[in-house]
């Protein structure tokens, strides 16, 4: 079990404007009052209309947007919908899977390093990685770590800790080697049209749109782990910076993959020797 998600104060990412924390009655008056704390804002009594927010009830923390968005508050659960679906189909054969390198019998130590709505680090967990997510939005975190807690599959929940965090500092603080290290920063869709999906405008007025992804990038491949995997939709150009060794496609997906401390990692399997202390 996680311990309670503190957000840094002040909170690493700006929140947007107006933004509320609120709690239904009932509800423990600690987690309200340690969250509106750290983002140094008095608790509202009720959702408010005209922006974004998050709010807490018996079935956890919501975020609520703007009610001319039309967007039903966004609850993160990994039992049901879509992502309970993609966690009970995860096979090690995915492309996620075949990216990060996983092999039968084998744990490997992933760092999610842009964890967002945790679905990828998820998968990874439930297809028995020990995953360290890192999240630098302190809403996101929140989100993400209040879902996992309640509802996450019981054999992947302990294998899972939730930080946030910069992580273009963060990897530098490691307490162990990382076997690899996973990205998947916001892409910038051109598309302004209503088939960006609600769910991404919101979280992309949350969290912006990463434009220091070639520095996360940087930043991972020089933190000791031999495997680094970058997501982008297929078709999209490379992360700035040092190319990939190879990819590996899905549907809509590319996984780049980069191999900063072994170019031979290609033919060779990761293995799970004992993670050397990095300091
Ligand atoms: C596209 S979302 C990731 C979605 C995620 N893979 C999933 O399956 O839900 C990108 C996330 O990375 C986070 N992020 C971007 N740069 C970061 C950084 N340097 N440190 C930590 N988080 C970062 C953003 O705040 C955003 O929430």
């Amino acid at each position: 079990m996680n311990p309670p998600l503190d957000p840094p104060s002040p909170p690493i990412t700006e929140l947007p404007d107006d933004f509320w924390v609120g709690a239904a009655d009932g509800t423990d008056p600690n987690a309200l009052r340690r969250v509106a704390t750290r983002f140094g804002i008095t608790p509202a009594s009720a959702p408010h209309v005209s922006s974004y927010g998050i709010w807490l009830d018996e079935l956890g923390w919501a975020l609520h947007a703007p009610i001319a968005l039309g967007f039903t508050p966004l609850r993160l659960d990994f039992s049901a919908g879509a992502t309970g679906l993609r966690l009970r189909q995860a096979g090690r054969r995915q492309p996620l899977g075949r990216a990060i390198g996983l092999k039968p019998g084998i744990r490997l130590h992933v760092v999610d390093a842009t964890a967002g709505l945790g679905r990828d680090g998820a998968v990874l967990a439930q297809l028995g990685c020990e995953v360290t997510m890192i999240e630098r939005s302190p809403v996101m975190a929140l989100l993400l770590r209040d879902g996992w807690d309640r509802t996450a599959p019981a054999e992947a929940h302990t294998r899972v800790s939730v930080y946030c965090d910069d992580a273009r500092h963060a990897l530098d603080q490691l307490a162990s080697l990382p076997d690899a290290v996973y990205l998947d920063p916001m892409y910038p869709h051109r598309d302004k049209s209503a088939l960006v999906k609600k769910e991404m405008r919101v979280i992309r007025d949350l969290v912006g749109d990463d434009p220091d992804a070639g520095e996360l990038l940087l930043a991972a491949l020089d933190c000791g782990a031999r495997r680094v995997v970058v997501k982008r939709p297929r078709g999209a150009p490379t992360l700035p910076g040092p190319a990939p060794l190879r990819h590996i496609e899905g549907p809509n997906t590319r996984y780049d993959i980069y191999a900063p401390h072994d170019s031979a990692v290609t033919q060779r399997p990761i293995t799970n020797t004992p993670s050397p202390s990095k300091r």
